[in-house]
């Protein structure tokens, strides 16, 4: 038993890999699944397709593993967070296609519940309130609207979520829904405490459900997943070739999981993570921190019945998505392996700047009614440069958030772990170290959301005996240090400044 194998559901790819007692990757396979853009604002996802895909991965890797079935100690699983899927409890069926962290169809609601008033107090509710419970602003990014917007939109959902025959739960609660039965075999309907606390339905303190957030959104409880820890005996694969009645004993989200996979245990240690977003966290040790600066109060992870790990995070709505867009709408390039290439073909954007408020602009601006906008454009910019820019919007969004964690903790990073797909780009990473003043210092291993998820099944299990011995396991690949000039580094963010205000209040 010295293997683990962990699922990664992101939100434009899934991954499978089998990591060793070493922590290093034996075998993986990957796929990409349709993103579903039915009007402007919105993304959606079929959660059956998810599924399938899911299976078909687990095959191909554990395939690729030949490892026997015994080897396998546990299976990790991590995923994009607040995306919610509704399902009926008989038939295993979404009622829906899943709605994604991105969609911005719930502002209306969101809009109005900030201006409902206090039940109780007849005061305006405020997001102030639901903040102090959940440690989330109002925004369409959490999973709390977007349940409601099923329940208020998908005909006779509210009447069947009453009656008790609705379930819903993030990616993790329908990957363990289908993992351990599903409809047919009793499959388990769980989320652990990471997932549970981007709901804005959980109560940070009590790790339960609040009844209060419940009734602002108007989620009947019967339709929520039970809460377990994100490392512990959570229940056991049933109707998987290969994995039959091996443990799932790892569950985090995606941001969370990258922490864990970067060994970030002790207050202070951080890590961004250059995603489909972009996500800074900071733990905060045992104690829930309140943000003055836009980021977000959330859960790290909880290891069985110890005390959880609190965090602030920094979440940039569009990272690597933007460069996807610019593949996949304005055909500037084919295949994602031409990017670096071309950023790295120009020495600078040529003067242009893009702001990617494709879904408004998250931490720490929290302005949903910015869009994106390119500026600066002359007959000069070629494509090159727009990928370039691209690159560094990347990086720019990502000072805006390190910043705000800077002025919350009063402690400066001293330097900046770096992990995903976005941090395979050299340019960008010496581009990152430039702007921050601070070294940039990239792991050995890139997956490190696949392998938090693995270390916290790998502690569960066995096959790994603490916290400080994962520490051993990371490995340092890269490390930049900052070479811009203060002048220089000071003239381009304050052209990103502007850039910035000219996407501002672009819907009414
Ligand atoms: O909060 C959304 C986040 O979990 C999505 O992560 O890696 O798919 O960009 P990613």
């Amino acid at each position: 038993m010295d293997h683990i194998l962990a699922i990664d559901q992101g939100t434009t790819s899934t991954r499978v890999i089998v990591f060793d007692r070493e922590a290093r990757p034996v075998a993986s396979a990957q796929r990409e699944h349709r993103q579903i853009f039915e009007r402007p604002g919105w993304v959606g996802h079929d959660a059956g397709e998810i599924w399938r895909t899911t299976e078909a991965l687990l095959r191909e890797a554990l395939a690729k593993a030949r490892i026997a079935r015994d080897r396998i100690a546990g299976v990790g699983i991590t995923n994009q967070r607040e995306t919610v899927v509704v399902w009926d409890a008989a038939t295993g069926e979404p009622v829906a296609d899943a709605i994604v962290w991105q969609d911005t169809r719930t502002q209306p609601i969101v809009d109005a519940l900030a201006a409902e008033p206090d039940p109780a107090t007849g005061e305006p509710f405020g997001a102030e309130r639901l903040r102090s419970i959940t440690g989330l602003p109002l925004a369409s990014y959490f999973s709390a609207g977007k349940v409601r917007w099923i329940l208020d939109e998908i005909p006779g959902a509210r009447e069947r979520a009453e009656r008790g025959e609705l379930r819903l739960g993030t990616i993790d609660s329908w990957l363990i829904y289908q993992l351990t039965g599903g409809a047919a075999g009793g499959g388990l309907h769980v989320t652990d405490v990471t997932n549970a606390s981007r709901t804005q339905l959980c109560d940070l303190t009590t790790l339960d459900w609040s009844e209060e957030a419940l009734d602002v959104f108007g989620v009947p409880r019967s339709m929520l997943p039970r809460i377990v820890p994100s490392s512990g005996a959570i229940g056991a694969v049933r109707g998987v070739p290969g994995l039959e009645g091996v443990p799932i004993a790892g569950v985090l989200g995606d941001q969370q999981a990258a922490t864990f996979g970067q060994a970030a245990f002790a207050p202070g240690d951080a890590k961004h993570t250059y995603g489909t977003g972009g996500f800074l966290i900071v733990n905060t040790g045992g104690r829930p921190v309140h943000s003055d600066n836009g980021l977000l109060t959330t859960i790290a992870y909880r290891l069985g019945d110890a005390a959880p790990v609190y965090a602030l995070e920094g979440s940039v709505a569009v990272a690597g998505s933007l460069h996807h867009w610019l593949r996949d709408n304005l055909g500037l390039f084919r295949d994602s392996t031409e990017i670096e290439g071309l950023a790295s073909s120009v020495p600078d954007t040529g003067g242009a700047f893009i702001v990617p408020a494709f879904s408004g602009l998250f931490a720490p601006r929290w302005r949903p009614d910015a869009r994106g906008v390119i500026v600066g454009l002359t007959r000069f910019v070629t494509r090159a440069h727009l990928v370039r820019a691209a690159s560094e919007a990347c990086a720019y969004q990502t000072v805006e958030v390190i910043d705000a964690a800077a002025a919350d903790t009063g402690a400066p990073l001293a330097e900046l772990r770096v992990d995903g797909g976005g941090s395979a780009s050299d340019m960008m990473m010496q581009f990152q170290a430039d702007l921050l003043g601070i070294d940039v210092v990239r792991p050995e291993n890139l997956e490190t959301t696949a392998l938090g998820a693995a270390f916290a099944a790998g502690l569960a299990t066995g096959v790994w005996g603490s916290t400080g011995e994962l520490r051993g396991l990371v490995r340092e690949g890269r490390r930049w240090a900052p070479r811009m000039r203060d002048e220089d580094r000071e003239r381009r963010l304050r052209l990103w400044n502007r850039a910035v205000e000219r996407s501002l209040g672009w819907v009414d």
